[in-house]
């Protein structure tokens, strides 16, 4: 239940909130104007690697003194209300404190992982579930979420592809206005609504090797036309409150310590209001970087270069004090700082209502609410993909024959739930085989094999991927007394996530082959997949019959997938990120540049190609297969109207069952004075058809879709030809061409 509980925020009689900020930070000294600039990790799960000197009795004291702005990590109205009243009624000036949390995709309720999320396609049903997750943090106190990630990643080896919204950028800015609105709602004092945060700028998807905290060094025109549109959209579009900065350095110089980066463009160009957040020690991360000799060298980088609050390097609240005596960093910059941290706590009504967000009562009626179940259960849905179904062997009828389930993925109600799941509770997701049993008794079980050996948790490696067969027997069993096989097979929840890149991409332990060993005696497999990232799976492509991506769907794992399986759901989900051949590909993306020898023209080897590896990928950006058949015909470009190109396509449900249909839009600009990429998605839309019904699905192509950033960072439009493809994915679809003059 999403409450209406609404409550505007009253222009207080002493004015505007910028006119209220400007009196209190008149009041304020130097030590308080820091101390609002200073966040410490609660008395929960670290994060990240925790400074050693930050035990909880020297965060107690600077709360006392008014020396800290925010906590993050501090879970439960009760914990909140008790922090929030030691600063509230024991600081000189009782400013309130602001609680974040990296609520990623739900609280205690869980949505797909963000990557499952984009698969849908679905902006409104992505709103809902970021509102959803709002409810429940902001019923356990938390006012602001360290979310949502927009950084564009091509990488499968990444772990954090599951965080973001793929390789696009402008799905991946779609879905980033979306998560804002959801989080942020429409009124930022309501108690149901919470504070968001576009992160991580800038450029961190770009980590060299998909090594997590790596290098990243890109150009100019990746990082304008790929990197940016994100967070400018967020920004923009969607008004995001806070931005995180990233722990990588773009050329030789730290995202925190970068003026060009969150001043020149965030705060002057973009108009950013809100303000900067470090990630985790990033602050202190520039001393091996090689950029800050000591904490007080990085301290003054980083309050210079426009990081308005220090998360966990204890940086500013030791050193940023004396700094401003020194004149090393101008007072101005505080209070510019400050200003932004204030105003957005009036913005969240925490002046008035400091305990607006601690109601016991709220927090037991909120979570794990009937009503977020079913909110995730639609999400989960639509964030499938069917990436093959030869034969049409799904969807199973009611009467399905034998089934065998086998991997212990099916029995998990754990990994489902991803690797963000900091505030949920493990086991809380419902499993393929309690999904199945809602739908037939006609079926058996066998693990096969695990995927890992031992417990893991959030701050541990993973320990060994399993080497353990002794499974496989009862499996084949199984298998060969069934008609057909259901194979759900992947990843464990922390194979991806934070600090979990891997260099192998394929189906970890020996779960490739009990797959291979189970299809040797029943061919009708049908592969469920649970991961975090594209895997490469050629032999399961080329010799599996169906295929299902089901990411990690969070709450509702198990009953999405039986809807899908036995088709009480349709699936219509779309890939927002290409899946490799070989991890030797990576990174590989649908809107590459052409290069000078695309093509093998002359049958020689000199072209751009690998000798041991296709260059395409195994599934496609944009693809993803229906229960029904779409047809697309009639497409139409019509260059006479002033306000744009407008393009026009019919496209037909020739089967039998209703299904949604993502249909895209591609452009290539042929020539320009900057090489653009073979094809750009600039358009696309969702919609449900009933069989035999057909749709004219129309797009504008207006100077913001046609436009892109030169390498002065100037946004241009350039007269010349352009070839347009509107169809059901990336390499499929129909083309046509206008001249743009
Ligand atoms: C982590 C992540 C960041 C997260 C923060 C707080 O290191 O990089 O995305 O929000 O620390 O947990």
């Amino acid at each position: 239940m999403m409450n209406a509980c609404v409550s505007k925020q009253p222009e207080n009689e002493t004015g505007s909130i910028d006119q209220q900020v400007d009196a209190l930070l008149s009041k304020m000294t130097i030590e308080e104007k820091v101390g609002q600039m200073n966040q410490y990790n609660g008395f929960y799960d670290a994060t990240g690697p925790a400074p050693s000197e930050g035990g909880a009795k020297i965060k107690y004291e600077h709360l006392r003194k008014g020396m800290v702005g925010s906590f993050l990590n501090v879970r439960g109205a009760e914990q909140v209300r008790a922090l929030q009243k030691i600063a509230v009624e024991e600081t000189r000036l009782g400013i309130p404190l602001i609680f974040g949390l990296d609520v990623i995709h739900g609280h205690k309720t869980l949505a797909p992982i963000p990557l499952g999320e984009a698969a849908s396609w679905d902006l409104e049903a992505i709103r809902q579930s970021a509102r959803m997750a709002a409810v429940e943090a902001s019923a356990i106190g938390i006012n602001w979420t360290f979310a949502p990630m927009v950084d564009i990643s091509r990488d499968a080896r990444w772990g954090r592809v599951m965080e973001g919204a793929g390789e696009d950028p402008y799905l991946g800015a779609k879905i980033g206005v979306a998560r804002v609105k959801g989080f942020q709602g429409d009124d930022l004092a309501a108690n149901n609504t919470i504070a968001a945060c576009a992160k991580h700028f800038a450029g961190y998807g770009f980590a060299e090797a998909g090594r997590d905290y790596n290098t990243v060094d890109v150009g100019t025109s990746t990082l304008y036309n790929i990197i940016f549109p994100p967070f400018k959209a967020a920004i923009q579009e969607a008004d995001v409150k806070t931005v995180m900065n990233a722990f990588n350095i773009l050329n030789g110089v730290p995202a925190t310590g970068s003026t060009f980066l969150q001043r020149d463009i965030l705060k002057d160009e973009w108009g950013f209001e809100g303000f900067v957040l470090s990630d985790w020690g990033s602050v202190m991360e520039m001393i091996p970087h090689g950029f800050a000799a000591d904490l007080n060298e990085a301290a003054m980088h980083a309050a210079n270069a426009g990081s308005d609050m220090d998360m966990e390097s204890h940086a500013y609240v030791n050193h940023l004090v004396d700094l401003v005596k020194e004149g090393k960093v101008s007072e101005d910059k505080i209070d510019d700082a400050v200003r932004r941290i204030l105003k957005v706590k009036y913005e969240l009504g925490l002046f008035d209502d400091p305990y607006r967000y601690c109601d016991e009562a709220r927090e037991k009626e909120m979570l794990y609410h009937e009503d977020h179940q079913k909110t995730v259960l639609d999400m989960a849905r639509k964030s499938i993909v069917l990436l093959k179904n030869e034969g049409a062997i799904l969807p199973f009828a009611k009467a399905q024959k034998k089934i065998a389930v086998i991997g212990a993925l099916a029995d998990d109600k754990t990994s489902p739930l991803g690797s963000w799941r900091i505030g949920s509770d493990d086991g809380t997701a419902f499993s393929v085989l309690e999904g199945l049993k809602e739908k037939t008794s006609n079926f058996t079980y066998a693990k096969g094999a695990d995927v890992v050996t031992g417990d893991v948790n959030f701050v541990l490696e993973l320990n060994e991927n399993t080497t353990d067969k002794s499974g496989f027997n009862e499996a084949i069993r199984l298998a060969k007394a069934s008609e057909v096989v259901v194979m759900v097979l992947g990843e464990h929840g922390f194979h991806s996530g934070e600090a979990r890149s891997r260099t192998n991409i394929g189906l970890p332990g020996v779960q490739q082959e009990l797959l291979e060993e189970v299809y040797k005696v029943n061919k009708n497999v049908v592969l469920v997949l649970m991961n975090g990232r594209p895997l490469a799976l050629p032999w399961a492509a080329d010799n599996i019959p169906a295929i299902v991506e089901t990411w990690q769907l969070g709450s509702q794992t198990g009953n999405a997938i039986a809807d899908v399986l036995f088709g009480e759901y349709n699936p219509s989900g779309k890939l927002p990120m290409s899946f490799p051949r070989s991890v030797g590909q990576c990174p590989i993306y649908y809107n590459k540049y052409s290069t000078g020898r695309p093509v093998n023209v002359e049958g020689n080897v000199f072209w751009s190609h690998y000798i041991d590896e296709s260059n395409d990928p195994l599934f496609a950006f944009g693809h993803g297969l229906s229960y029904t058949d779409f047809e697309y015909a009639d497409l139409k470009i019509d260059d006479s109207d002033p306000s744009g190109i407008k393009v026009s396509v019919v496209v037909k449900n020739n089967g039998k069952v209703a299904g949604e249909e993502v249909t895209q839009l591609y452009i290539h600009d042929k020539v320009a004075s900057v090489a653009r990429p073979i094809k750009e998605l600039k358009g696309f839309e969702k919609f449900m058809l009933e069989p035999g019904s057909s749709k004219t699905v129309s797009f504008t192509l207006s100077n913001a879709e046609l436009g892109f950033y030169d390498n002065q960072g100037e946004f241009i439009v350039e007269p010349g030809m352009f070839d347009v493809m509107v169809g059901t994915s990336s390499i499929k679809g129909l083309t046509g061409s206008f001249e743009l003059k």
